[in-house]
């Protein structure tokens, strides 16, 4: 089997069941990502029942005070996200007569969603082949492939981004990013991996050049160098 195969494999038997998940609505999509920018799973999901329930669609959202939307928001932080939110409800109302946009290059241009957001929404309500780079990607494909060059760095996102785009699973772009995500979050976590457990232990550069622990690296400080 190959990189991709495995880890679809592995999430047919390990995906969690999560409430965004279970929709192609863009706009849904849209609220579950923002929130989890910068914000666990756990922590998330009632802010994204709150969200859904009070504000049901991007028209709402945009009608809504920014006040209103920044009460739904307290206690989740980075308040800008909140703000930029508003922005990009009253951007879709203008630009796409209330319509979220599904596709990455019209996604981009919402204040607040960069490249992972985009290929998220994109993937998951429409399938677009975009593949998704957060966090756990990078820990994923430093491990499997044995890749030191620093995740920030120009270099780094270079290779990882093309990689990445190279291992999507362009017959199931949403299955293959949730996938990989939940790999990331569940299996190849930050600190104390169950290797032995591993579907991909005979094929990981990492594991096999004792070298789990020091990958992904990371600049410190500097960003984009
Ligand atoms: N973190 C960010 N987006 C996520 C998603 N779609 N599923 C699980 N965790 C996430």
């Amino acid at each position: 089997m190959s990189f991709s195969e495995h880890i679809l494999a592995w999430y047919h038997q390990h995906k969690r069941a999560l409430p965004w998940r279970e929709t192609r609505n863009p706009y849904v999509i849209w609220l579950s990502e923002i929130i989890l920018q910068q914000t666990r799973v756990e922590q998330g999901m009632p802010y994204f029942f709150k969200f859904v329930e009070e504000l049901p669609n991007v028209t709402k959202f945009a009608a809504a005070e920014e006040a209103t939307i920044l009460r739904l928001w307290q206690g989740l932080g980075y308040y800008s996200r909140a703000r930029n939110m508003h922005k990009a409800s009253k951007y879709v109302m203008e630009n796409h007569a209330g319509s979220f946009p599904v596709a990455y290059e019209e996604l981009l241009k919402l204040p607040g969603v960069g490249e992972y957001t985009a290929a998220a929404i994109s993937s998951f309500s429409n399938d677009e082949p975009r593949a998704v780079l957060d966090g756990n990607v990078f820990r994923v494909l430093a491990r499997y492939f044995g890749i030191g060059e620093p995740i920030n760095s120009s270099a780094g996102k270079k290779i990882f981004a093309g990689l990445a785009q190279e291992l999507l699973d362009t017959d199931h772009p949403a299955t293959y990013n949730q996938a990989i995500m939940d790999f990331g979050a569940l299996q190849c976590k930050p600190k104390n991996p169950n290797c032995a457990e591993c579907v991909l232990r005979l094929d990981c550069v990492a594991l096999n050049t004792s070298r789990v622990a020091e990958l992904p690296v990371k600049n410190k400080g500097k960003k984009s160098r």
